[in-house]
């Protein structure tokens, strides 16, 4: 553990102990990401769930992936004060998912169960996730419970919009565990990046060939919305240029949605004057079709083969990297498949050099790596070819690392 924030007691890296709420809802069963994914990131996850929570997501399931006893009962380990221990020792209290129930009990100051007092006898940061129906999250009680908490430092973090449990959908959605985390952890970290505004590029491009056909690859955007979420709890404007993104970008990112790399180029020339850092994390396709078919190409038309002639697309970073403006850094990624780590610092070594950017952020991917998955490994190089950062771990917490290096 290391420095601390002002105005909180907490520290602001490493192993950190979070007690993660976990209260009845039906969206409880989302908690297990939220513990699972600060689990992976390396803290020490201490669940506090109502008894209400237990009849939607199992106790085992709970112990299992935070591994850690789970506590539910206030007059259980009456002899080592449990009531106030394990809110005296957390360092993150995450809430998650919160119901209007908890959330108005949190507001009165209510201690009538084990969650209540750990919260009432904890300094730690508090931060809620609720979820709800949109009539509840509107109701007049709510929102001045929602009111007062902010008031007192409680962080909330959504709800988020979209198909709720039944039919209906609208606010009160709980916002994906990813985010959760990732802004429960911007909490404890300094706001690093306020005043600094970042242009983020995610996701793959597809190059048509048809109406209907596309050349493309397997980025889903994660990694690039994972430094988008966390430059902006660190207090950065983000810009996201989304090329087909697999997943939801939420709210208080501005997202510009491209497809192919001539859209995304045209994207980053209008977005990237009025950055101050460039992060170009989308796999951008080197090669697209000569020219597209108006109409669906036919196989009784083209016989047994099917050529395709492909031509070069511009280099978007290189380009960036040569235009930049005074002061602006620029980050590029390069994703291997080389599976020799000393061919692999070579060849990122070499890239750099190419592409002229300042730093370049170099993973290895493969049929079951990198791409759509949640964790990432990466080793991060300076201009000189020189690493600067090496990082294994959920793609949230590599996103931090980076970060830490840019800001
Ligand atoms: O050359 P390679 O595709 O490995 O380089 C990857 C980096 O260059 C990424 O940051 C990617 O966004 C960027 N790139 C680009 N334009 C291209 C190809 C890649 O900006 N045509």
């Amino acid at each position: 553990m290391s420095d601390t924030v002002p105005g909180h007691s907490g520290p602001v890296s490493d192993r950190l102990n979070v007690v993660v709420g976990v209260t009845g809802g039906i969206a409880a069963y989302k908690a297990v990401g939220v513990i699972r994914a600060l689990v992976l990131a390396g803290h020490d996850v201490h669940v506090v769930a109502t008894d209400a929570a237990l009849r939607f997501v199992g106790r085992p399931t709970l112990e299992a992936i935070s591994r850690n006893t789970v506590h539910t009962d206030l007059y259980e380990g009456v002899a080592e004060v449990r009531h106030v221990a394990i809110g005296q020792a957390a360092d993150l209290i995450v809430v998650a998912p919160a119901t209007a129930n908890t959330i108005a009990k949190l507001a009165a100051g209510l201690a009538d169960d084990l969650l209540g007092n750990t919260i009432l006898a904890s300094t730690a940061p508090v931060v809620i996730a609720p979820a709800m129906h949109t009539e509840m999250w509107r109701n007049p009680a709510t929102v001045a419970n929602i009111a007062i908490l902010k008031s007192r430092g409680v962080t909330v973090i959504g709800p988020a919009s979209g198909q709720l449990t039944g039919t209906d959908s609208g606010q009160g959605r709980l916002v994906e565990p990813d985010e959760i985390v990732a802004g429960a952890l911007a909490v404890l970290r300094p706001r690093d990046l306020a005043g600094r505004s970042i242009l983020v590029t995610a996701g793959g491009t597809r190059e048509p060939l048809d109406p209907v056909r596309f050349i493309g690859n397997r980025s889903s955007g994660r990694q690039g919305l994972a430094i988008a979420i966390a430059a902006a709890a660190r207090g950065a404007a983000v810009t996201l240029i989304g090329a087909n993104l697999e997943i939801a970008v939420p709210h208080g990112i501005t997202v510009l949605h491209v497809s192919s790399t001539l859209e995304l180029q045209d994207a980053v020339a209008l977005a990237a004057p009025s950055a101050d850092i460039v992060v170009m994390a989308a796999a951008v396709a080197d090669y697209r079709p000569e020219t597209v078919a108006d109409t669906k190409i036919k196989k009784e038309t083209q016989g047994d083969r099917l050529t395709l002639q492909l031509v070069k697309n511009p280099d978007i970073l290189a380009g960036l990297s040569a235009t930049r403006t005074a002061g602006q850094v620029i980050v590029g990624f390069a994703a291997e498949t080389e599976a020799d780590p000393q061919k692999l610092l070579d060849l990122g070594s070499a890239k750099i050099a190419r592409k002229g950017s300042d730093y370049l952020v170099v993973n290895t991917v493969g049929w079951t790596e990198g791409f759509a998955t949640e964790t990432n490994t990466v080793v991060m190089l300076d201009k000189a070819g020189v690493i600067v950062m090496e990082a294994t771990g959920t793609k949230s917490s590599v996103a931090g690392r980076i970060l830490d290096v840019l800001a």
